[in-house]
């Protein structure tokens, strides 16, 4: 990771190199049925900040017509996806890479794909490295391609929850830089592909984009 964050849940760690995140377990689920209804069934996915692996395991394996690439920035992380994939990855699960997905011109050795997913990061980092990571994801896309990203976002500048406005809050302590994005901020750096959000579980969304 570029920072180092006091999160309320950090992963934890089994005996081998796999790491385990109560969040990616809970939103799996929410997630995977938002995936069944509108990701291509074929093609190249590309996970963003793709974190312990649990769910690059889960999601190839729901899309085994899906070339499934985890990647994410963090030697840790990285260990523990190539960990997970061992023990329990299908076929159409690769071995992660590294991808620093607030460097400019990442699309460049990294697309393109069919499908882009990213959970979980936005808020966890600065709004000028966002901007990074959503021009990658827009450069990224192949035609006809969708991304997917998941996450707690502001509405109109407001937290959606006390709970939401404390973590936001709790970020900003940590570094001022950082926290939720408002929404519409998000879909105007998507511009001019078209979004759609969906809402998730405990006041997260989901941003579709669709690459046409
Ligand atoms: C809160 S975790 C989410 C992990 C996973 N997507 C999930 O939902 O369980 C944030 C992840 O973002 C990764 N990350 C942080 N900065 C990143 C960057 N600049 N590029 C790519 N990944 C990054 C971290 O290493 C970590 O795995």
């Amino acid at each position: 990771m570029t920072r180092r964050l006091n999160l309320p849940e950090a992963p934890g760690s089994g005996g081998d190199r796999r790491m385990f995140a109560p969040s990616a377990r809970r939103n799996m689920a929410p997630i995977l049925e938002v995936l069944r209804a509108h990701a291509p069934t074929k093609g190249r996915a590309l996970e963003i900040a793709a974190g312990t692996g649990e769910h690059a395991v889960a999601f190839s394996r729901a899309f085994p017509g899906l070339d499934w690439q985890p990647t994410d920035v963090d030697p840790d992380r990285l260990a523990s996806i190539e960990a997970w994939r061992r023990a329990e990855g299908p076929d159409n699960m690769r071995a992660p890479i590294e991808l620093n997905a607030v460097t400019p011109n990442w699309h460049e050795t990294h697309g393109p794909a069919d499908m882009i997913l990213l959970v979980n990061l936005l808020h966890l980092i600065s709004e000028a490295e966002a901007r990074a990571v959503l021009a990658g994801i827009t450069q990224a896309l192949a035609p006809g391609g969708k991304a997917f990203l998941y996450g707690p976002f502001l509405r109109n500048g407001e937290a959606t929850s006390e709970g939401d406005a404390a973590f936001h809050a709790s970020l900003q302590a940590q570094d001022s830089a950082i926290g939720y994005k408002d929404i519409a901020w998000v879909s105007d750096r998507l511009a001019p592909m078209q979004t759609e959000t969906t809402p998730m579980p405990s006041n997260n969304l989901m941003v579709i984009v669709n690459a046409n």
